[in-house]
Parts: C-alpha cells; structure tokens; sequence
C-alpha cells in the first residue's frame, strides 16, 4: 500500500529541483502524476524515466489559458485530478534598495501569479471530487531575508493566499485542503549554480549544520497531498533544518 494509492497529482515546476523529487516520491507511493514545466526536453526525459504512472505537459504556470488544459490532460490519462503541488518557481537576488519593478513583476509573475491560477483552477476542478493543494513557499515567506527581497513577496504571498483559499474551501464546504510548505536552503539547481550559497557560511545558518537534500521536502509533500494529513487546512509547515527556530 502506497501512501498516495488512488491520487492523480499536478506537480508544477517538476522538470528539477524539489518539483521532480515530488514527482518521484508521488510515483512511489503509488499516485499518477502530471508533471509539468517550461522545460520541455528535461520534463519529458524524467516524465519517461518514471514509467507508465508519469506524463509531461508543457506549461508556463502563469499563463491563464495554459491551466484548463493542464487538468483535461489528467483527466483524460489518468482520472480526476485530486492532488496538486505548486512548486514552479524563480529566485533573483536584490534588497530594498537595488529592487526594480521588472525584478518584482517577473518573480511574482511565476511565483504568485502562478500558484494564484493553480488555486483557482485546483479549486474550480477539484471542489466536487475534492482534494489536496500544496503551495511552496519558503522561510522567506515567514522570516525577514534581506538578500531576496521580491522573492520575500512572492512568497509571503503565498503563505496568505494558502489561508485565504484554504478558508473559501472550508466555507463553502468544498472537500479540498490547501497547505504550504516552508524549505530552507537545499541543494536544488536554483542555489547550487550560485557557489555562494554553498557556502559553510549559509550552512552554519540552518542549525543542523546542512543545506536540505530535495528528497526531505517530497516526504512532507506526500504527506500534504496524502489523507494521512486530513485534518491540516490552511497551515505552514516549515522544513528547514532549525533555521526559524533561531
Ligand atoms: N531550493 C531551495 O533552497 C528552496 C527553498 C525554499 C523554497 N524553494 C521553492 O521551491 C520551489 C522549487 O524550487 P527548486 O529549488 O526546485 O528550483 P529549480 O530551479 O530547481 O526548479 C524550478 C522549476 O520551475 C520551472 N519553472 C520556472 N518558471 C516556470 C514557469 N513560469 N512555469 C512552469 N515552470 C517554471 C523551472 O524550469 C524549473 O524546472 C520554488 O517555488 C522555490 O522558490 C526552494
């Protein structure tokens, strides 16, 4: 018995990074998942690499027409969509002083506008059969961190939004949950391309010592999307090796 026997999962974001971690932790544990990115050629390598129980779609997750599409394609393979993560996301490094509006725009064009459209179409698709949303914020969702400043608005963002659709759920008793998850620093291609922060130095800052390895924040998705967490709506949950706890 798999923890996702019977789940047919959107994973945003899922050509690398945490998105593909998810992507093969749902498989394992028994879901069908639709991965999806604007990375076609990567997408589609680890989509066939995970089997019969994978498929890609091409999508830019802050693109309105490009959602519909996403969830009649699961349907379509696999059955109603009744899980998804929504983890595409980007990082530009500025401050409160070195921001520019097209920095700004374009982070929360994927990382707010993003996870906004995979809410609603999430809900719009999902609040009949019912299901499971999990949005991927980070600790600078929760904390000051002066380094990724437009970046701390997108994901702050999502930690509000996550409530405030996870309450629209509850008050329309609609059968779906919404949560988000709260990493700290983990190998990803998004922080190993800059060598800085690979450094001992951002390591020292999580109190366990390390950066995070994908695979632990996959364990906390399964759980969100899995019935192990039904009584969780509208909570953040932090993975972060002790770094909030500061
Ligand atoms: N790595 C970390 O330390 C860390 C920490 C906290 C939160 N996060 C968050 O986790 C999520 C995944 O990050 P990651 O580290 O795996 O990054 P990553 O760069 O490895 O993966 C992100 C994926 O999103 C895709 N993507 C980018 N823009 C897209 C768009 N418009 N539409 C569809 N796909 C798009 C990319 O092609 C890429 O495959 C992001 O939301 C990120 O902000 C990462």
């Amino acid at each position: 018995m798999g923890q996702l026997d019977g789940k047919v999962a959107i994973i945003t974001g899922a050509a690398s990074g945490f998105g593909l971690a998810d992507a093969k932790a749902f498989v394992k544990e028994g879901a069908k998942v639709v991965m999806t990115d604007l990375n076609e050629e990567e997408g589609q390598k680890q989509a066939t690499a995970l089997g019969d129980n994978a498929i890609f779609v091409k999508q830019d997750v802050s693109k309105e027409e490009e959602w519909q599409k996403v969830f009649d394609k699961a349907k379509e393979t696999f059955g109603p969509v009744n899980a998804m993560v929504n983890n595409a996301g980007i990082l530009v490094f500025d401050n409160a002083e070195t921001v520019t509006l097209d920095d700004l725009h374009k982070t929360l064009s994927v990382n707010l506008d993003g996870v906004v459209l995979g809410e609603k179409y999430g809900i719009i698709n999902m609040k009949k059969t019912g299901g499971s949303i999990v949005n991927m914020s980070s600790i600078a969702g929760i904390i000051g961190v002066p380094k990724v400043f437009s970046y701390a608005a997108s994901k702050g963002a999502v930690r509000v939004i996550t409530k405030a659709a996870a309450l629209h759920c509850c008050n329309n008793h609609y059968p779906i949950r919404i949560n988000s998850i709260h990493p700290g620093y983990a190998h990803t291609p998004m922080i190993d391309i800059y060598p800085d922060m690979r450094s001992s130095a951002i390591e020292a800052q999580h109190p366990m010592g390390r950066l995070a390895r994908p695979e632990e924040i996959a364990n906390l998705a399964v759980f969100l999307a899995s019935d192990k967490s039904s009584f969780s709506t509208g909570s953040e949950f932090l993975v972060d090796g002790g770094y909030t706890a500061q």
